[in-house]
This record gives structure tokens, sequence and C-alpha cells, in this order.
């Protein structure tokens, strides 16, 4: 008597994880069709008139993780995210970049001088849009030392 108590309990038991393994088996099926990773946003940056960025300055755009060089071969923008793991970098006029996170250093065309970091700062692509602005691309990379140069 006290058998089948033990041999029905059992075999619910064995139903029951049947039933919840299918049921994981099935949420990994119902998974499957989306990726895992979902493209974001396109990353071009329309930054105005290009005339409002004299010729020696440096601006950092917080928003669009980036600086924006003018010097007299044109325009250039270097990312301001570490290439360790994404922090921000801080920048020096005399020294290149800094990361505040784990002490990445770069020089000031972004590439490793010190660190963790495995590769240098990425150069972005600057361009002209239709409508006259100054424009990154955040998600195209240029050569070290391309430059943009304005009509
Ligand atoms: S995130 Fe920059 S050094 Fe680690």
């Amino acid at each position: 008597m006290f058998d089948a108590g033990r041999r029905d309990f059992l075999g619910l038991a064995a139903i029951g994880s049947a039933l919840a393994a299918l049921g994981t088996a099935l949420a990994g099926v119902l998974r499957l069709p989306k990726p895992a990773v979902l493209p974001g946003p396109m990353r071009v940056y329309k930054l105005g008139d290009p005339a409002q960025f004299a010729v020696g300055s440096v601006v950092k755009m917080d928003a669009e993780q980036l600086y924006l060089f003018r010097d007299e071969r044109g325009f250039h923008a270097i990312s301001s995210v570490c290439t360790h793991l994404g922090c921000i970098v801080a920048h020096s006029e005399r020294e290149g970049f800094a990361c505040p996170c784990h002490g990445s250093k770069f020089d000031t065309q972004g590439k490793v001088t010190g660190g963790p970091a495995p590769t240098g700062l990425a150069w972005l692509e600057v361009s002209l849009s239709p409508d006259g602005q100054l424009q990154v691309n955040g998600e195209t990379e240029v050569s070290r030392g391309t430059r943009f140069q304005v009509g």
C-alpha cells in the first residue's frame, strides 16, 4: 500500500519534470526567431554650420560621445568611448586622452599608449549633409589622420 502511493508520487513527479522540461524547450524555441541583439538607431549626428567651429577648436560632444576637432587641414572626429570597457575618455591638448576608469591612455591621435585598452580610439567619418550641416557618422570608422575639408 505504501509502495503504490510512492509509485504514484514518483510517476506524477516524472510527468511534472517532463512537462517543465518541455515548457522550457518550447520557450527557447519561441525565442529563436528573434535576434538576441537588436540593431540600434543609426548614429549619424548633424552638428550644424561648419563655420561655427573655429580653426584650432576642440569640442567635446557628450550626447554624441565624440570629440570634434578642426585644424588647418580640416575636421576630424574621434570617439570618446574607451575601447576597454566603454567609459568616456577625457581630452587634454598636450597629453591626448585618458580614461578615468582603469587608466588607459591614448596619444593626441587616439593611439593607445598605456593601460588595458586593446585598441586606439576610433576616428569617425565626418562629412557634409545635403542641407549643408557638418555631420559625423558614428557607425563608420575612417583611418587615423583622415581630415574632412569643407568646400
Ligand atoms: S574603460 Fe577605459 S580603461 Fe577601462
